[in-house]
């Protein structure tokens, strides 16, 4: 029988989110429905039907995501599965397709996702646009290098006052790869603190900063109480930690770290970019481990194009093929004026790869090293790398 794709009625809701919490081996409880129906429009979702039965869902987040100069309006890819009794067949591919056409069709050039298998969507055209890192933090082997000694106040505040005071911090922290977090996402997604969430762990505390009198930082965390032969063996939980400055940073991890009872300070998404990096004593107690993190589309190349700032005043042409999309296949300018162009071109790649580079995640000359561009102008992959450098690599702090 025929897959038929579309948007499910809100009296299928239920059942098409069902499908991905079954995908993923879980159950889908009353309060994360209810969580979903306030922050995910069901005309952004799309459902795979088996006759009237569904068996596999894509949804997508309306962001707003930050790019080299200003922001751009984004896809955020979620909610995605296909059921166990009906994977392999092309159902993803199909979902993928659509959902595509249809974040086109609502002006949206770029879109972004966290995967849960890294292998999946690089044949989609996404491309690997941001690394994170985790640490597993040994507590006992935490020391500063040249500690000045403690500044500032940590204060821990309840949920409504961190609803007042994170906000403010964080919009002082964006930069690529990052999204605005509007009211309702902070409330019923970052802040919230469902009983699911937990595993065994404590409820989320939310704590903040103060430098010279004004917030310069906050941390999200629980703890996971743990004993081992009468000595304490916990395990700090960090959701979020947003700092303004190195100071700040070196004052939030210095109160981080301080928690009692705990062994273990654990972090599944952290800046690889941190300056805690060259702030402690012994940096390999941070057990730090790299891994992917953002992938990022260029849906409309064109637009997404012209929405970021280059460096300098060169320009180069880029010529791009989308095997999913050949909408997008064709040259573009780069730089000084910004457009499709019937140009020669400079460097030759794919909309994955150029998504690679695009938030400033990987520049033109790791991606030649890596045999991803062709450069068809000598010295043009040094000048393209050039153009899209940003002063930090992008970071997205959050899985959604
Ligand atoms: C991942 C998942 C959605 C794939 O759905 P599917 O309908 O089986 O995928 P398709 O049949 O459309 O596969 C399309 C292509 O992707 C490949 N692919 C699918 N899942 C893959 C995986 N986990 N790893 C590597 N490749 C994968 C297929 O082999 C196929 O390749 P081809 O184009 O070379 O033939 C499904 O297996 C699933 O729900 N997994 C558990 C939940 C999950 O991981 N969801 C993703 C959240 S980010």
């Amino acid at each position: 029988m025929a897959i038929e794709i579309r948007v499910p009625g809100e009296n299928e809701r239920r059942a098409a989110t069902a499908t991905t919490m079954t995908a993923f081996g879980e159950e889908l409880r009353e309060s994360q429905l209810e969580r979903q129906q306030r922050i995910m429009p069901r005309d952004r979702m799309l459902a795979a039907y088996d006759g009237d039965r569904p068996v596999g869902l894509a949804a997508s987040f309306e962001f707003t995501l930050t790019i080299s100069g200003g922001e751009a309006p984004a896809a955020g890819v979620t909610w995605v599965g296909v059921l166990p009794s009906h994977r392999r067949r092309g159902i993803l591919r199909d979902l993928m397709r659509q959902q595509l056409d249809d974040v086109h069709a609502r002006g949206e050039p770029l879109a972004i996702l966290w995967a849960s298998e890294a292998a999946i969507y690089g044949r989609f055209g996404y491309g690997l646009a941001a690394l994170n890192a985790s640490i597993e933090a040994d507590r006992a082997r935490f020391v500063l290098r040249d500690d000045p000694g403690p500044r500032g106040a940590v204060t821990l505040v309840t949920l409504e006052e961190a609803l007042q005071r994170f906000p403010p911090i964080y919009e002082r922290m964006r930069r690529p790869g990052m999204f605005a977090r509007p009211h309702e996402w902070w409330e019923h997604q970052r802040l919230a603190d469902p009983e699911e969430w937990r595993e065994g762990a404590s409820p989320k505390f939310y704590a903040v900063l103060e430098l010279d009198g004004e917030d310069a930082g906050f941390a999200v965390y629980r703890v996971k109480g743990k004993w081992e032969n009468g000595f304490p063996a916990g395990e700090l939980q960090i959701i979020d930690a947003f700092a303004v400055s190195g100071e700040a940073t070196r004052e939030l991890w210095r109160f981080l770290f301080g928690v009692d009872l705990v062994s273990t300070v654990r972090a599944w998404i952290f800046d690889p970019a941190s300056p805690l990096l060259l702030q402690v004593a012994d940096v390999r107690s941070l057990h730090l481990r790299l891994g992917d993190g953002l992938w990022l589309r260029l849906v409309d190349v064109e637009e997404a194009l012209r929405r970021r700032s280059y460096e300098g005043a060169d320009s180069v042409v880029l010529e791009v093929s989308d095997a999913l999309l050949p909408r997008n296949d064709g040259r573009y300018r780069v730089g000084d004026g910004v457009g499709r162009t019937d140009d020669k071109p400079d460097v030759r790649l794919s909309v994955a790869d150029l998504a690679s580079a695009y938030l400033g995640g990987f520049d033109f000359d790791r991606l030649h090293a890596a045999g991803r561009v062709e450069e068809l102008t000598p010295g043009a992959v040094a000048r393209a790398s050039a153009l899209f450098r940003t002063p930090l690599p992008p970071f997205c702090p959050e899985i959604f």
